[in-house]
C-alpha cells in the first residue's frame, strides 16, 4: 500500500524502532523489498537516488514500476516511495511522477539557501500529501559520483531546518555512505544527542547503514533516530551471491543461463539482508 511516510515514522519515534529505507536500482531490488517487508510485516522505505532513477530509464518509470508491483503482489504493509538524495529540479520531477515522499538535499547549500529551498518545498510536499526529508551536516562518503566530507551537523542549523516543518531530518553525525574505513572514528553519539535535544519529536535519518555495528544501531535508535538508509550492503550480498553461482558454474548448466534462475540467488541474498535489518532496526509486525 503505497503512502508517505509521515504515519510510519510518527510511530516508529513513539515506538522506539526505526523503519528501514532500502535503494533500489531495479525489478529485482524492488520485488525482493517489498516481498520481505510483507513477509515480516513491516512498513518499508523504497529509496531512490537520482542516479539509479536516471538508470530505470527515469522516475516516470519507477513510480509506475512501483506502484504495479505493490498492487500485482497484493502488499498490505505501508510503502513509501522516496527520493534519496534529491536536488531541487529533482524534488519536482519526482513530484510530479508521483513519488510519496520526497528528500531534498540542501545540505552544501549555505544554510539560508538550505532554508529557503527546503521552506519551498516544505509547501508543495504539504500541499500535495507527501513527506519530506532534509539535510544538514553532509553525509560522508561517495554516493551516485558525490563524495561529502561527513561533517557533523550543528544542532542549531538542525532545529532551524525541522521548524519549518519536515516530516524527517538526516543530520550528518560523522556516517559516511559505502563501507567503512577501518580507522572510522563511530558515530557521533554526542552530536546525536545534541540534535536530538533541540529537535524534539521530529524523527531522524540514519543515512550510510551499511557496516554500522548492531550495538551503535540500537544505541541511535534509543537516541531518536526512526529511519535507517541501506544501499551498499544489498549491493555487496547481491553481488556476492551471484559470483558464488557463476564460479561455480551454474550458468552454464541447463537453463542456468536463464536470467531469471541467473538472478536468482541475489534476489534471494537482499531478501535475507532485509530480514535481518528490519530485525535488528526492530520495525517487524509494526505494519
Ligand atoms: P549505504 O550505501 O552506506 O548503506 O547508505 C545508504 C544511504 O544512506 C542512502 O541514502
Amino acid at each position: 500500500m503505497l503512502v508517505n511516510a509521515k504515519e510510519m515514522l510518527t510511530k516508529a519515534k513513539e515506538g522506539h524502532y526505526a523503519v528501514g529505507q532500502f535503494n533500489i536500482n531495479n525489478l529485482e531490488w524492488t520485488k525482493a523489498i517489498l516481498l520481505t517487508a510483507q513477509e515480516l510485516n513491516s512498513p518499508v522505505i523504497l529509496g531512490v537516488s537520482e542516479g539509479a532513477g536516471k538508470y530505470m530509464t527515469g522516475f516516470d518509470t519507477v513510480a509506475a514500476m512501483v506502484r504495479a508491483m505493490d498492487k500485482s503482489l497484493g502488499i498490505t504493509v505501508p510503502v513509501a516511495l522516496h527520493l534519496d538524495h534529491g536536488t531541487y529540479e529533482g524534488c519536482y520531477k519526482c513530484v510530479k511522477a508521483g513519488f510519496t515522499s520526497i528528500m531534498f538535499d540542501g545540505s552544501h547549500y549555505p544554510i539560508d539557501e538550505n532554508v529557503q529551498k527546503t521552506t519551498e518545498l516544505v509547501h508543495v510536499a504539504n500541499a500535495l500529501g507527501l513527506s519530506i526529508e532534509a539535510e544538514v551536516g553532509s553525509i560522508g562518503g561517495e554516493e551516485d559520483g558525490v563524495i561529502g566530507m561527513g561533517e557533523c551537523a550543528d544542532p542549531n542549523e538542525c532545529k532551524m531546518i525541522a521548524d519549518l516543518g519536515v516530516t524527517m531530518l538526516a543530520a550528518g553525525i560523522g556516517n559516511i555512505h559505502g563501507k567503512y574505513p577501518a580507522n572510522w572514528p563511530g558515530l557521533s553519539f554526542e552530536t546525536l544527542a545534541a540534535v536530538s535535544e533541540k529537535v524534539g519529536n521530529m524523527p531522524l535519518v540514519l543515512h550510510g547503514g551499511t557496516g554500522i555495528p548492531e550495538d551503535m544501531i540500537k544505541k541511535a535508535i534509543s537516541l531518536g533516530v526512526s529511519k535507517i538508509n541501506v544501499n551498499t550492503e544489498c549491493q555487496l550480498t547481491f553481488a556476492a551471491a551471484t559470483r558464488k553461482y557463476i564460479e561455480a558454474g551454474k550458468d552454464l548448466e541447463g537453463k542456468g543461463f536463464d536470467p531469471r534462475k541467473l538472478l536468482a540467488p541475489g534476489v534471494e541474498a537482499i531478501k535475507e539482508t532485509v530480514r535481518e535489518k528490519i530485525a535488528l532496526f526492530g520495525s517487524a509486525n509494526k505494519a
